[in-house]
């Protein structure tokens, strides 16, 4: 099946799709439109490139079609100091009010995470939101489960036994050191026989970790949560995860408690130039 359709009234037969297709599977000519070479079309990772690229909207897949494609408004884009100060004033929200996020914002801020980069544009990544602060409570207790063990001498500890103990100490007198009383929490899973999963799912988290400020909201990665999801059965099965896949990541998420006024320091990139 030809999966590239060319508008020939539209059509300029400038190259651009040929010079921006990934994979190089479209040939073009002065004398050609664009089409996709001999046995290539199942090299197609259905990125969209061609149809977003050219001018003329000349293009479409048969997944997309360029009036399905929305366009790139020029005056949302942010200038390099708004763009600088949205990732240097990025913070680790630990602290949160006791107010619930919507639904409908939670799925909004997961949705736009979804366009950052896959491998491959495989696009494995799966969401699974905690959406009952009591279940998020509930699922911290597993996680306790998991590093009480390794407190105790009894397994090898997963990590250095000053940083477990406190968390353990202060879930035993009532204070969360794993979900920090975050309302909600969002994990990220895919298949774990697959190379794009693990780097899907981290740059996924982290882009929707940088935009949540813009939806009023403060996010924390959950390292030791994650951790246990893989390690732990009982905490993998509470989240219902597939059989076949792995926790890549997991995050915190709510309404900020407190407001940050500066931006901490950070070292210098060690950065070599060859
Ligand atoms: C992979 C990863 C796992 C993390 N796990 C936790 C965690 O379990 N609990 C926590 O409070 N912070 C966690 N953090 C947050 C870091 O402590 C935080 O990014 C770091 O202290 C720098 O602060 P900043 O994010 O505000 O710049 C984690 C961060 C990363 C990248």
């Amino acid at each position: 099946m030809n999966r590239l359709i060319v508008d020939q009234d539209k059509c300029k037969k400038d190259g651009i799709c040929a010079a921006e297709c990934p994979m190089q599977i479209i040939s073009v000519t002065d004398r050609s439109f664009p089409a996709i070479k001999a046995a290539a079309e199942e090299r197609c990772i259905d990125c969209g490139h061609c149809v977003a690229v050219c001018p003329q909207g000349a293009l479409a897949l048969t997944t997309m079609k360029p009036e399905e494609c929305p366009p790139i408004q020029k005056e949302l884009l942010l200038s390099e100091a708004q763009v600088r100060h949205l990732v240097l004033s990025r913070r680790s929200i630990r602290s949160y009010r006791e107010k619930q996020v919507d639904r409908g914002i939670l799925e909004n801020l997961i949705r736009t995470a979804r366009y950052a980069p896959t491998g491959s544009n495989l696009q494995p990544v799966h969401w699974t939101v905690v959406k009952e602060p009591t279940q998020v409570n509930r699922l911290a207790g597993l996680v306790v489960d998991w590093m009480q063990p390794m407190v105790d001498g009894r397994v090898e500890p997963a990590y250095p036994l000053v940083r477990l103990k406190p968390i353990v100490q202060a879930w035993q007198k009532g204070r969360d050191m794993i979900c920090r009383g975050a309302p909600h929490m969002i994990v990220t899973h895919g298949p774990k026989d697959l190379y794009a999963s693990l780097p899907a799912c981290i740059i996924a988290l982290t882009t929707l970790e940088l935009i949540a400020p813009s939806f009023g909201l403060g996010a924390c990665w959950a390292g030791y949560f994650n951790a246990a999801i893989n390690t732990h059965p009982p905490l993998f099965q509470a989240l219902g995860l597939p059989e076949d896949h792995q926790s890549f990541g997991a995050m915190m998420i709510g309404y900020p408690k407190y407001q940050y006024h500066r931006i901490p320091l950070r070292n210098e990139p060690p950065l070599a130039w060859r």
